[in-house]
């Protein structure tokens, strides 16, 4: 039986050239962008349209605005195209919402489109411009994601790291991706063949206290409040954030990034 292949990158820097052709490429920014994008489309966005750059962002939301029919009436009050990001994790002047994913709720995002640009997470989806498939992951959407990856034959589970440093809760999440797909390998399955980046974030997974199924919510959270991600935003009054992004499967939802036309919706 040929192995399938299960790749974690701990940054994108580390993804060989040419490496993500073939895979189902999963991006990661636990703290915040991934979880914030699963809220925003679980929560009825219609459409995400991820930018690296600010300007690219303000850019985007016009084009998008132009191309949109005129509001039906001049009591709109919710623009139909809303900009969400941050820089540093710090909101963004004249953006409509940061990178919270507590407040990409029903009521703010529903039937909008969001443009969001983040220090790290838009960055690392731009990186895997190419892969076969691009989707988003977070523990909000854990077990979904492993469903859907349970199929591929190579996957690529893409850290994206704090600015250019690796980050403990990016790899916890690629440590329980593989944890969960070599725990649901039947006998009559293929196996999964794993680099040595996995083999570690499996092993960092596996080594917290479990609860039922998982891990316990405080013992991820003990990771978070430790990691460079965590401490930056708990210095930043957003400890909230991470008991949001700590939570395992609060959606049933996978967000994928449409490659030819540069937007994560809901896969049906
Ligand atoms: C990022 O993309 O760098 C993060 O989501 C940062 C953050 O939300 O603070």
């Amino acid at each position: 039986m040929k192995a399938r292949q299960l790749y974690t990158f701990f940054l994108p820097d580390l993804i060989p050239e040419g490496l993500l052709v073939d895979s189902v490429s999963v991006v990661i920014d636990i703290l915040r962008a991934t979880t914030t994008m699963t809220t925003g489309i679980a929560n009825g966005a219609t459409r995400i349209v991820p930018c690296v750059g600010v300007d690219q962002a303000h850019l985007t939301k016009q084009r998008l605005l132009d191309g949109l029919p005129e509001p039906m009436s001049a009591m709109e009050s919710t623009p139909r195209v809303l900009l969400g990001g941050e820089r540093l994790g710090k909101p963004l002047p004249g953006f409509d919402l940061g990178n919270a994913p507590e407040t990409y709720s029903p009521s703010a995002i529903g039937g909008r489109t969001i443009v969001m640009t983040t220090t790290n997470g838009t960055r690392a989806m731009d990186r895997c411009r190419g892969a076969h498939q691009i989707v988003i992951g977070s523990f909000a959407n854990l077990t979904r994601v492993v469903q859907h990856l349970s199929r591929a034959h190579r996957v690529a589970l893409v850290c994206s790291g704090t600015d250019k440093h690796v980050t403990c809760e990016d790899v916890l999440f690629a440590g329980a991706v593989t944890a969960e797909l070599s725990r649901l390998t039947g006998d009559s399955e293929p196996p999964w063949e794993i680099n040595d980046q996995a083999e570690l974030a499996r092993s960092y997974w596996q080594q917290l206290p479990t609860g039922s199924q998982f891990p316990t919510t405080e013992s991820i959270l003990s990771v978070f409040r430790r990691s460079l991600g965590g401490s930056n935003l708990i210095a930043q009054g957003r400890g909230v954030d991470l008991e949001f992004a700590a939570q395992i499967d609060r959606f049933d939802v996978l967000p994928v990034l449409d490659q030819s036309i540069w937007e994560i919706t809901a896969a049906k």
